[in-house]
């Protein structure tokens, strides 16, 4: 489907995204890790009117999703575009309507959660924000996902490496939470399902126990 020198226009941590078309794109994993269940998720939250990319097709680690265009939230926050506050409410708004979808099982109690849903995950077209990298997406407590919201909320609050963004993360975390369910039932859970992530830094992993501190600090107020 791809030339063998294609250059992919954009890559995240675990994934590369290349050009189809003006109204396509290929999306792969780096690490060929099967797609099959994210889409899944994908297309079962498109049905209740989610704002989420068309899934066209699914083969092994590569998905076939609609093309979006708009800069990230993270990007839009970064510029100024978005205040930190929008920012928190956005993302607590986009949770609300998340964990109104039940679970495709159809367990009781269970929500479709998305499990890495942040800034960098958002991506602001002109309709709206529309939530992308899926890969975590699992059948859980709302409460879990907003914690996992939380917490890398609070990871780059409290980086060294990101320090000039501190003040706007804290601000956007204040706002997140204010207008959030109380994350507290899922936040142990959550904790050790970002300990659990190989994707972090051993610094990024040190930080967790902070993390958790800026969080129940909010909380509290
Ligand atoms: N549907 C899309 N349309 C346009 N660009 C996209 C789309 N999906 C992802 N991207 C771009 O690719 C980047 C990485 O995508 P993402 O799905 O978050 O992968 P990763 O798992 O590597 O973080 C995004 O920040 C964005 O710039
Ligand atoms: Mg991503």
């Amino acid at each position: 489907m791809l030339p063998p020198d294609a250059e992919p226009f954009a890559s995240g941590r675990d994934a590369d995204v290349y050009s189809i078309d003006e109204s396509w794109v290929l999306r792969r994993y780096r690490n060929g890790h099967p797609v099959r269940d994210e889409a899944d998720f994908m297309r079962w939250v498109a049905k209740y009117d989610y704002p989420v990319p068309a899934v066209r097709q699914v083969d092994g680690a590569d998905m076939v999703i609609e093309r979006l265009s708009g800069p990230t939230l993270a990007d839009a926050a970064i510029a100024g575009e978005v205040s930190p506050v929008e920012l928190g409410r956005m993302h607590a708004d986009l949770h609300r309507r998340l964990h109104a979808i039940p679970a495709p099982s159809g367990t009781s109690g269970q929500v479709v959660v998305h499990g890495d849903l942040h800034p960098e995950n958002v991506i602001l077209t002109a309709e709206g924000p529309v939530v992308i990298d899926w890969r975590n997406a699992e059948e859980g407590q709302a409460e879990f996902d907003v914690a996992m919201t939380a917490i890398i909320f609070a990871q780059v609050a409290l980086d060294p490496a990101f320090e000039s963004l501190s003040p706007l993360l804290r601000k956007a975390l204040a706002g997140y939470l204010a207008d959030s369910i109380d994350p507290t039932p899922g936040l142990d859970a959550a904790l050790a399902s970002r300990g659990a992530n190989p994707t972090l830094t051993a610094a990024e992993l040190a930080l967790l126990p902070a993390q958790a501190g800026l969080i129940r600090s909010y909380l509290t107020r």
